[in-house]
């Protein structure tokens, strides 16, 4: 594939990204840090929250369409799934796709992808499961697909969401540069009101404050970092302008944590963004799906307008 990111690679990634991400004016990390184990686990929470909609609105979507799928000809091939996490999803596709040869779950959080990948294997012997370690935004040129299987892309959950508009778009034309033949099922969260997406992402039980806290545990575990985490908090903001929800860790005083020998300065108040989550009517996404070389087939909403599974085509390259 990609890379099949050793662990000592995906650490250097981690220990410099975090660094610049730190040092920068405004302070960001990329939201694909916050799964590693505990995080992986701590999303798992999330998704079973009531607070939390998208999980299961999407699978409710998904269920009533999987007939539909089961036509697509990559049903009959293989299935690449991006951010697959626990492949709950992908196991209500599993049992309508009896003819299905490959499974390609590709996640970057490895222990979490390889359980995963175990428990489909014991569920469907037959098939051939490929899990791949691996960061998506990579080159995803090498995948190791089998040139004669038809492809079907799932990419569930509205991770799309959680990048730029630009790098959404990019991301996807990758996807078809590496599939060009391909379908593709993809979730997508909608816009709708500011009370109800605050508290999806700011949940009363505390289970997103903690998956956003655990970040900087794992600064502390992996890079021997000293932060206090009751120094700061979890914030969700919604940002009407870019139509998103935006997760941040609010500094709780001015004070000064140590990364290594990295002195880095947080005043009162100031905070790191650590996710974006983007919420697309059908027009927004479908700037971006034009921009990126895929034809919208099918679009699929619940009956209160929450969330959508587009069904997508690859459109051949000029
Ligand atoms: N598809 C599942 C999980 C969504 S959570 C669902 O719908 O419930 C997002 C998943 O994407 C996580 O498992 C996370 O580890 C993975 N992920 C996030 N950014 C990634 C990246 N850049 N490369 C690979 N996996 C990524
Ligand atoms: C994976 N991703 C689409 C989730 C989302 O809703 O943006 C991650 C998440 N962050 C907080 N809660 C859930």
């Amino acid at each position: 594939m990609t890379k099949h990111v050793p662990p000592a690679e995906q650490d250097t990634d981690f220990r410099s990204e975090i660094l610049q991400g730190l040092t920068a004016e405004r302070k960001a990390i990329s939201s694909k840090w916050l799964y590693d184990d505990v995080g992986s686990h701590l999303f798992e929470a999330i998704t079973e929250l009531d607070a939390y909609y998208p999980t299961r609105t999407e699978l409710g979507i998904l269920e009533a369409k999987v007939r539909d799928f089961a036509r697509l000809p990559g049903a009959r091939g293989a299935m690449v799934e991006l951010g697959s996490g626990s492949s709950r999803k992908t196991n209500l596709l599993l049992g309508a796709f009896p003819d299905l040869s490959v499974y390609m779950p590709i996640d970057i959080s490895a222990n979490h992808l390889k359980e995963a990948a175990g428990r489909v294997r014991r569920a469907y012997p037959s098939l051939a499961v490929i899990p791949i370690a691996a960061d998506f935004t990579q080159p995803l040129g090498k995948l190791p697909l089998l040139p004669e299987l038809p492809v079907l892309v799932f990419f569930p959950g509205s991770t799309i969401g959680n990048f730029e508009k630009s790098e959404a778009v990019v991301l996807l034309k990758s996807i078809r540069d590496a599939m060009p033949e391909a379908h593709m099922i993809i979730g997508v969260d909608r816009p709708k009101g500011e009370a109800v997406l605050v508290e999806a992402y700011d949940d009363p039980a505390g289970v997103t404050a903690a998956f956003n806290l655990n970040l900087l545990q794992r600064i502390n575990r992996s890079l021997g970092a000293d932060f206090e985490l009751s120094r700061f908090r979890h914030r969700a903001l919604w940002n009407a302008e870019e139509s998103r929800i935006e997760m941040h860790l609010e500094s709780l005083a001015d004070q000064t944590v140590r990364i290594g020998d990295t002195d880095i300065r947080f005043a009162s108040g100031e905070t790191i963004h650590t996710e974006n989550s983007h919420k697309y009517d059908d027009r927004a996404f479908a700037e971006i799906t034009s921009r990126s070389g895929w034809r919208v087939l099918d679009t699929d909403t619940d009956p209160d307008g929450l969330f959508s599974v587009l069904t997508l085509q690859a459109q051949s390259l000029p």
